[in-house]
Parts: C-alpha cells; sequence; structure tokens
C-alpha cells in the first residue's frame, strides 16, 4: 500500500526530480509504560508499521506538505517566528519538529513534501512519533545537516511535548529513531543508554487494536504525570526512578491514597521491566509474559489507565493456550494489547478475539502479528526494502 503511494507521488514530481523517500515506525511496548517520565525503563519494539514521507528541497523557507490519508494539505515558513501551532492539524507534529530543529540551532530548507503511512491513529502505537521523526529527519536529509538518532529523538520529544502540548515522555521519538529488526530495547530513560535484546525465535508480538480510541488522552496523561512529579518531589527526589520498592513500602502511608497507587505502579513497573529484560535475554519467555501480566494489573488498579475493553482483550489473551502473556501497551485510555506468545498460537488468539471480543455490537479488534523493525531511515529503493543513508547510530 505504501509503495504504491509513494509511487504515485513521485509521477506528480517529475519537473523537479524525483522525491527523496523516508521511514519512521510506530512501536509496541513489551512492558515498561509510565516509567519513561519517572526517568525509569522501557522495553520497546519498533514495529512493521510505518510513516513515510516522500520530499523534495526548496530554494526558499516554505514548507508545503500533503497527507494522503486525510487530503488535506499544510504550508507554513520554516522562518522562526512564523512556525506557529495551527488549530488541532496533523501538520502541527510537522511544525513542531521544525519548530524544535530550529530552537535547536539547525539551519533548515524548506520542501515539498507528501506523507502517507499504516499506523493506525489513536491505536497508541506512536503515529505522532513517528510523523514528528519522518518528517524531522527528511528535513534534515534534504537541507545536508547531519543529526545523531537520540538528538533527533530529543527534537521530537521536545515537538510533542513543548509544541504539541502533550508532556510525553522519550520512550516513542526514541525507539521510532534506534528500533532495531528483530530487537527489543531496553533502555534507560534516565540516562538514554539502551541494550539490544534479540527476540527468540520462539516468540511471536501480537497487537490487538481494541478499536477504542478515545478523545482528551493528552490530558489525562499530563495528570497522571503531574501526580508522578508531585509523589516524586514527596520522597525529597528527582523522579520516582530513584525511590526502592522498600522505601516506598517504609512510606507510602504517608501519601494520599492516589498518588500512593500511582507511585506504586511506577516503582513497581520498573523493577518489572528489568526482570523482564533479564527473562527475554534468558530466552524465560514465560517469566516474561508473567511479568507481563501483572504490569497489567497495576497500571489497570493503581495506575487507572486500563478501560473495561482492554481487560476483557487480555482476559480473552490469557485463555488461549500458547500466550505467554499480555497486557495494555501505551499510554493506555483505550489504545491497543500487546500480547507475547508462541508462533503457532496466533490463528488461536485471531479466533479467541473474534468470538468474546467482537460478539458485542459495535465492538472490532484488529490483530495484528508484528515484526520488530529498523527505526528510521531513508528508502533508496522503495520497491525492494530500505536501506539507511547518513544517520551515526550511537
Ligand atoms: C505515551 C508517551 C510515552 C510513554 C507512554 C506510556 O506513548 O508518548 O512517552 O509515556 O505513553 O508508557
Amino acid at each position: 500500500m505504501i509503495s504504491q503511494t509513494v509511487t504515485f507521488h513521485r509521477n506528480n514530481f517529475d519537473q523537479r526530480g524525483a522525491p527523496r523517500i523516508f521511514q519512521a515506525p510506530g512501536r509496541v511496548n513489551l512492558i515498561g509504560d509510565h516509567t519513561d517520565y519517572n526517568e525509569g525503563f522501557v522495553l520497546p519494539a519498533a514495529i512493521d508499521r510505518q510513516i513515510v514521507v516522500a520530499a523534495t528541497p526548496r530554494k526558499d523557507s516554505l514548507v508545503n506538505v500533503y497527507a494522503l490519508d486525510f487530503d488535506q494539505w499544510d504550508h507554513f515558513d520554516l522562518q522562526k517566528e512564523m512556525v506557529r501551532l495551527r488549530g488541532n492539524s496533523w501538520g502541527n507534529y510537522i511544525r513542531g519538529m521544525a519548530w524544535s530543529l530550529l530552537r535547536g540551532g539547525c539551519p533548515l530548507k524548506g520542501m515539498d513534501a507528501a506523507v502517507a503511512g499504516d499506523i493506525p491513529i489513536g491505536a497508541g502505537l506512536s503515529s505522532s512519533a513517528a510523523i514528528e521523526v519522518a518528517a524531522g529527519y527528511a528535513v534534515l536529509q534534504l537541507s545536508e545537516q547531519e543529526c545523531d538518532r537520540k538528538s533527533l529523538a530529543l527534537a521530537a520529544q521536545k515537538a510533542e511535548s513543548d509544541f504539541v502540548g502533550m508532556r510525553c515522555g522519550i520512550m516513542d521519538q526514541y525507539i521510532s529513531c534506534l528500533g532495531r529488526q528483530n530487537h527489543a530495547l531496553l533502555i534507560d530513560c534516565r540516562d538514554l543508554g539502551y541494550r539490544a535484546l534479540p527476540l527468540p525465535p520462539g516468540a511471536r508480538i501480537a497487537i490487538v487494536d481494541s478499536g477504542v480510541h478515545r478523545g482528551l488522552v493528552d490530558m489525562a496523561y499530563n495528570a497522571r504525570r503531574l501526580e508522578c512529579e508531585t509523589a516524586a518531589a514527596h520522597f525529597g527526589v528527582r523522579a520516582l526512578r530513584d525511590v526502592s520498592l522498600m522505601e516506598f513500602k517504609n512510606r507510602e502511608h504517608e501519601l494520599a491514597p492516589d498518588l500512593r497507587r500511582r507511585a506504586r505502579h511506577v516503582i513497581s513497573e520498573n523493577d518489572r521491566t528489568v526482570s523482564a529484560a533479564q527473562a527475554l535475554a534468558a530466552d524465560d519467555l514465560k517469566a516474561v509474559g508473567t511479568l507481563m501480566v501483572d504490569s497489567h494489573a497495576s497500571l489497570r488498579d493503581d495506575f487507572e489507565v486500563s478501560c473495561p475493553e482492554l481487560d476483557l482483550l487480555v482476559e480473552t489473551a490469557l485463555s488461549v493456550e500458547g500466550v505467554y502473556g499480555a497486557r495494555l501497551t501505551g499510554a493506555g485510555f483505550g489504545g491497543s494489547m500487546v500480547a507475547l506468545l508462541q508462533p503457532e498460537a496466533a490463528a488461536g488468539l485471531t479466533d479467541a478475539i473474534a468470538a468474546r471480543y467482537g460478539s458485542a455490537p459495535g465492538r472490532q479488534a484488529t490483530v495484528h502479528v508484528c515484526k520488530a523493525s529498523e527505526g528510521v531511515s531513508e528508502i533508496t529503493n522503495y520497491m525492494k526494502g530500505t536501506s539507511d543513508a547518513g544517520f551515526k547510530k550511537k
């Protein structure tokens, strides 16, 4: 689908030569949610769903972008003071990226671009991070500016938190930049170091989009983040990452019940994430699965970001033979579930979900057995595959 889209658009650019084409993937998080902005640990993988940007440079500072999926244009000028928010538009992710790179001191050239993608929007699979990263990578490449992947991820996070207004952590943008084929990354969100962990051949990752895509997720998310900051301040530390489970248990009675539950989730989730990475490295998929199930319970009961639909999906997945574990993935409040399973279990999972989840009117879940994929890249031969152009992996 994407290669057709790109070919279509390429024909429209003939007067100025073929555009260059860039892709950035969405992500699934195996475990470690709402830990990144608490400077803790996450364990995501980039997935084989992407945003693709086809772009040609301009001599002036104008950016003209056409979104094929919405049949809409956005136009703005890169001269700093002219990059502003425009309503609630998808274009804000691209505007925000330009704003963030300019603020970071990157001189940028204008571009004409087309954007398309196959990451479902609102499904908790980070389509917004992917559009930021793909557009940022494209404009930097066309402007002949070097930028390492971690700096690109940080610029994209700034775009989302300081320009768009969702005070996100670094996970989504980081994995969209640094994802590795067949690997999950254990990321330390404090020092931004990572360890790449190969996914064992006996494991598959299935994503199930609940079809529940709520509005106002940004507000609820920002509210949770504020609660975590308040709890950290109570403990006298910079972030909840600095509170051990033991210390928490000794002092939890000092916190109001809501804050106590939020802090308990973050502190225990950090421990679970590190343990899950160790289990994955030891090929102990059963142990990873158990930790995923505990993580879901904690997100549901303590962090309160699940919903009945996600709980039902998890319960259904756990009833299928060959499923190691399942949990909501990403911010929650709707969105998707991730399951870790044996390759032979995928068909049983799809059937069970259709029978139990899909039986209620208006409820439809989509199952995607995904491949862990590479981060952002330039597609140099888009009919055959992808190859990376010039960005340093650090
Ligand atoms: C969203 C944010 C991430 C992270 C997750 C929850 O995807 O963008 O930074 O906080 O929620 O883990």
